[in-house]
């Protein structure tokens, strides 16, 4: 029986470490990925693959493809593929450099490290804008539901696809705000996270209310806060059974729906956004069977 990558239905752990890879040219990635499925893998790791990496392998995966830009009136989000995708949990950020660097060596002969970015917890799960971030998240069933591919197919069933975008904060610009004008972008208080019964029309919550939409449109959100010398901002991740309930919202948030831009966009930016999919583990190693050699 295949499950999901018990990590992307955990808590959030106290660090983590994302590693983006391309694909080292011309090689072929079947081994690097056997090696990274031999490894044991529990709540500590989620792997997700690229659509570039499933092409290489000669497979498909429904409903897997890349992100593609959007743009509405004064903000644009890019599209940053990426060939694989690790998401490393734990308790320490040394700790995690180094169980990078392992698994980076582990598939070296085939992916190339683009990017490595810490993530961790600010005070018990706030965005660095100061407001409480995940309140809304399905739970238990609803977060299996809302995550989790439920398809019969070997390999399929109990997998996810995520996207992945560093938000950079501009806390300069959020600091000249005043606190309604602040309380106003994302829809709730600070101080006490209450929903606003006068939240404006660009306010994030309206735009992503996830029931507003038909379908409604549930995520299951793992984002943490970054920060890197001067930079800061938000490592967005949004597990889904498919990438239409994000992409609903996303539309929404830049105003391509209706030319109203979420009040997000007044401190901070998408830099760079990726779709992957998580495969699911069988017997607690990555469930790869759909790229089976027939
Ligand atoms: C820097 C970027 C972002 C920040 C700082 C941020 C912050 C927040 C905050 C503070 C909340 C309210 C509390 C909660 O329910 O979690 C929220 C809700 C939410 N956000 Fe974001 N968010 C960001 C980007 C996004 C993106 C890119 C999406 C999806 C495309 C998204 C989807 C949602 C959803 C679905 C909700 C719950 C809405 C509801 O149903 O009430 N957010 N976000």
């Amino acid at each position: 029986m295949s499950a999901p990558q018990p990590g992307l239905l955990a808590p959030l752990p106290a660090a983590s470490r994302y590693l983006t890879f391309r694909a080292r040219p011309g090689a072929d990635p079947r081994a690097a990925l056997a090696r990274l499925a031999a490894h044991p893998h529990g709540e500590a790791l989620v792997i997700g693959i690229g659509a570039s990496t499933v092409a290489a392998l000669g497979g498909e995966v429904p409903g897997l493809r890349e992100a593609t830009p959007l743009a509405g009136p004064g903000q644009a989000v890019p599209a940053t593929p990426a060939a694989l995708w690790l998401w490393l949990r734990g308790d320490e950020r040394g700790v995690l450099l180094h169980r990078g660097r392992e698994l980076a060596a582990l598939v070296a002969d085939a992916f190339i490290v683009d990017e490595v970015i810490d993530g961790f917890v600010h005070r018990g799960g706030r965005d660095l804008s100061g407001y409480e971030d995940g309140t809304e998240n399905p739970e238990g069933a609803a977060a299996i539901d809302a995550a989790i591919v439920d398809d019969p197919r070997p390999g399929l069933g109990g997998s996810s696809f995520v996207a992945v975008q560093r938000w950079i904060h501009d806390l300069d610009a959020l600091a000249a705000m005043g606190q309604a004008e602040r309380d106003g972008c994302i829809g709730r208080r600070l101080a006490d996270n209450v929903e606003l019964g006068d939240a404006p029309p660009w306010a994030h919550v309206k735009r992503a209310a996830q029931e507003s939409f038909a379908p409604p449109a549930f995520i299951l959100r793992r984002s943490m806060p970054w920060a890197e010398g001067a930079d800061a901002g938000l490592l967005f991740i949004a597990f889904g059974r498919s990438f239409d309930a994000f992409e609903a919202i996303l539309r929404r948030m830049v105003g391509a729906e209706d030319g109203i831009v979420d009040g997000l966009f007044r401190f901070t930016r998408p830099r760079s956004s990726a779709f992957l999919w998580c495969p699911p583990l069988v017997d607690g190693r990555l469930d790869l069977r759909l790229f089976d050699e027939t």
